[in-house]
């Protein structure tokens, strides 16, 4: 039987649903109840998600935790988090802990400019080229006056407009190079509109404009974010081997790309889940992050760690696009709560909240990595998840965990200690 259906959006959820079930489900009902079971049983929530996207059948939901004790520039927050991966949650809120007692995160926003481009082509003479811009570069601004009107009021707008030449990397390409500040918002669709306009305004018959569109790329939208303290009062044990390591791990990532990725990987654990939390889209900080990992022409880490004059500092760079208004970040109710949790951070705040998060996970990576292993703390959050799937009790899940307190966890063997166990009662 062809799979191939016409008009699928037109239909209804529930007539989605049945084709989804009796094409590909063998008409199992039970695949029914569980879309149906995540459906909220308000229908309007219901109706404002089904809305988020085309095609929606059910909701897919995500673990939503906060972890408290983060100490960034004097105040104190309540990070919330979006995650599934049951250590990063954890793992924030004890090294947010272990920082506030000892001068808390320090974070700073060096710049915030994004950028956007009209990419076209143009086989003319290059003097002619700049001539038409340099003549129609007034224009391009007043052709987004509408479009600007709202931003310029809070702050915001187009920085400048540039002619480059790219003919050096593809033949006859050549980009209008934009820079905007968009205030509070992520600024996408208000980068896109700009471009549209702009790129309407420029094009003539030799010049093809092939695409306008923002670049995920923006390496002077920028925060910084540390922790420093004597290197003494870093680990109860050997603080010096600990910090001499920690650094190593950190020198290993800028050197070898292999660790360099995981390493990153782990820092987006705490970025993604606070961009998801607050409604920012993930891909965008995900996509510019790795690319400003690799600006050097090989990839590194993100983050930096230093001992001098017996100070550990430990930093970390990273480019974060990010809004406050706008997007999905007040219609999700969940991502409005985690704004106000956040007591309503400006674009820039949030970037600052938002590094530390990445810094504190990296922080708990290689602290653990460096010290016990990182299996050691995965393994107990396994060792919970088995138990709670095997349906045990309170009294059976204290047994559990102190019998597997020295053993090695495996899921056959959980469920072999606690088939004992049961089969003993
Ligand atoms: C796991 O999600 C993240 C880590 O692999 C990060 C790292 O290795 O630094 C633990």
């Amino acid at each position: 039987m062809s799979k191939i259906v016409n008009g699928f959006s037109k239909l209804t959820k529930l007539e989605k649903i049945d084709w989804l079930i009796s094409t590909y489900f063998n008409a199992d009902t039970k695949v029914k109840q569980v879309l149906l079971q995540y459906w909220n049983s308000n229908p309007l929530l219901q109706d404002l998600h089904d809305d988020f996207i085309e095609n929606t059948i059910s909701n897919y939901y995500l673990p939503f935790g906060i972890a408290p004790n983060f100490v960034i520039n004097g105040k104190d927050y309540t990070i919330p988090m979006a995650i599934e991966e049951s250590s990063v949650v954890a793992a924030a809120s004890l090294v947010a802990k272990f920082w506030s007692t000892r001068g808390g995160f320090k974070a700073n926003v060096i710049s915030t400019v994004k950028i956007g481009q009209v990419h076209f082509m143009f086989e003319g003479d290059k003097n002619e080229l700049q001539k038409y811009f340099t003549s129609k570069k007034e224009n391009l601004f007043k052709v987004t006056e509408a479009i600007t009107e709202n931003m310029k009021k809070r702050g915001g707008g187009i920085l400048n407009i540039e002619l480059r030449d790219k003919t050096a990397d593809l033949d006859n390409y050549y980009q209008l190079h934009v820079t905007f500040e968009t205030a509070d918002s992520m600024g996408a669709n208000f980068i896109n509109s700009c471009l549209e306009a702009i790129a309407q305004e420029f094009q003539k018959e030799d010049i093809q404009i092939v695409m306008s569109i923002l670049s995920n790329y923006v390496p002077e939208c920028l925060v910084h974010a540390e922790v420093s303290c004597k290197v003494e009062e870093l680990y109860a044990e050997n603080s010096e081997l600990f910090a001499q390591k920690f650094i190593q791990a950190v020198q290993i990532a800028n050197a070898e790309p292999h660790r360099a990725v995981t390493h990153n990987k782990g820092i987006m654990n705490g970025i993604d889940a606070v961009v998801i939390a607050t409604g920012n889209d993930f891909r965008a900080i995900e996509a510019g992050a790795h690319a400003y990992a690799a600006k050097s022409g090989r990839y590194k880490s993100l983050t930096n760690a230093s001992i001098e004059n017996g100070i550990f500092k430990f930093w970390i760079e990273i480019p974060l696009a990010l809004g406050t208004v706008g997007g999905l970040t007040k219609l999700h109710p969940l991502s409005k709560l985690s704004l106000k949790l956040l007591e309503n951070p400006s674009a820039k705040e949030l970037m600052q909240i938002i590094a530390v998060a990445g810094l504190a996970q990296n922080f708990a990576a290689l602290r653990a990595l460096t010290t016990t292993g990182i299996q050691k703390g995965h393994m107990k959050m396994h060792l919970t998840n088995i138990i709670k799937q095997l349906g045990a009790s309170d009294e059976e899940k204290a047994y559990l965990i102190d019998y597997f307190e020295h053993k090695t966890i495996t899921h056959n063997a959980v469920v072999e200690a606690y088939n004992n166990l049961v089969g003993d009662k």
